[in-house]
């Protein structure tokens, strides 16, 4: 089979993981980028690749790339490339445009607009007629990347960013993205061989991303679509037969989610149910400091409030008693946590022994690990 070169985004700090599970598709010469990774590939990595990773946002296809001196050049040589290879006239098609230091195109807009025409004159020239731009549903999406002089011209094989696995129905008011979520339990390492436990769970995105990793369940399995499925070299039973790959694998240990709100703690449960997990996962509505879970070798991981709506005293407090519960009451576990603000990580008072940098949507945020003992080591 044919190998392409193909770019997988990602979020800032989710490279690595991302990485890793990529090598479980079958991509050759893997190497990470810049919240992106780059892989080569056939069509089997490229449906596994958007059927199976937990880390994407969305898989490229790279089809072209020129040097070009200004904008009539960018025009030509967009124009003398063979459109036909990838769509015919009557798919309706869009075009996304990034730029960075071009001293031709000061905004990318402009890009997407020169692209579009050359598009549109090629199959003018050949068919006589003009295919259509569409940007709510188009069938085709492109790619122009542009730095400097080099345009890079990608197939978007995944249309709606991978993050909308689809099982979410209803939201609070700051649900971790999916990919996020994955990405933080990969980075923790666990895989369930060990109970997991959120205790500020929200919308249920973190308690559910973690039974589908250790069910070794597809995100794919709840998309209604891929952008791929409108390609003309699209194969269905292939795809359909990537899809069937994944050997269930049955969920050995408990999977506990509580939050204070039992308005978040429905919302949770309508996502889990939504998901098919519900079953999976022993929901509560309990503040943390009267949880108690009977627990040893466990994972948690915690997304307590940083936001704008509660008062920096009452954060202190939640941030101090989060500390105090997790040396407490849990010893023998381990605890990661996601927080955007230093100052209310030193109101946890115990010693991290390992960090990331990870973004939650805009704001930068660590993601430490607390290895839980008793006595002096956490301080
Ligand atoms: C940032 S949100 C978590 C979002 C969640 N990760 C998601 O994806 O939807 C923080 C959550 O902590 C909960 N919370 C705040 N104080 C709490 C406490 N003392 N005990 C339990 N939950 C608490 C809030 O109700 C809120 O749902």
């Amino acid at each position: 089979m044919k190998k392409d070169k193909f770019i997988a985004k990602t979020l800032a700090g989710l490279e690595g993981v991302l990485f890793e599970e990529l090598k479980k598709t079958g991509a050759e010469n893997i190497s990470k980028g810049n919240r992106a990774v780059f892989f080569e590939g056939d069509k089997k990595v490229l449906y596994r690749a958007n059927f199976n990773l937990r880390t994407a946002l969305r898989i490229l296809k790279q089809i072209h790339s020129f040097k070009f001196n200004n904008v009539d050049d960018f025009y030509k040589k967009c124009f003398e490339f063979n459109w036909d290879e990838f769509m015919n006239v009557k798919n309706s098609f869009a075009v996304y445009s990034t730029v960075f230091n071009s001293k031709e195109f000061r905004n990318s807009m402009f890009v997407s607009l020169k692209m579009k025409d050359a598009i549109v004159d090629f199959f003018r020239g050949k068919t006589g007629k003009r295919p259509n731009v569409d940007s709510e549903k188009p069938e085709i999406i492109l790619n122009v990347h542009i730095s400097e002089n080099d345009c890079s011209i990608s197939l978007d094989s995944s249309g709606e960013s991978l993050h909308k696995r689809g099982y979410r129905v209803a939201q609070n008011e700051a649900p971790l993205s999916e990919i996020l979520a994955a990405g933080m339990i990969l980075l923790s390492g666990w895989k369930g061989e060990s109970d997991f436990i959120d205790p500020m769970c929200g919308s249920g995105t973190l308690p559910i991303e973690a039974v589908l990793i250790a069910t070794n369940t597809p995100p794919g399995i709840f998309r209604k679509e891929f952008a791929f499925e409108k390609w003309s070299d699209f194969e269905p039973e292939l795809f359909t037969e990537i899809s069937e790959e994944a050997e269930p694998v049955k969920l050995k240990k408990q999977i506990y989610a509580s939050d204070i709100s039992p308005r978040n703690i429905g919302i949770a449960r309508s996502n889990a149910r939504n998901a098919h997990v519900f079953n999976y996962i022993n929901f509560s509505v309990t503040d943390f400091n009267d949880l108690k879970i009977k627990t040893n070798g466990s994972t948690f991981i915690i997304n307590p409030p940083y936001g704008e709506r509660l008062n920096f005293k009452d954060l202190e407090q939640t941030y101090s008693m989060i500390g105090e519960r997790l040396k407490h009451q849990y010893p023998g576990n381990t605890a990661w946590i996601l927080s955007s603000s230093k100052g209310l990580f030193n109101k946890i008072g115990l010693k991290y022994s390992e960090k990331h940098q990870l973004y939650n949507g805009a704001l930068l945020c660590d993601f430490r690990k607390y290895d839980l003992f008793t006595g002096k080591r956490n301080g």
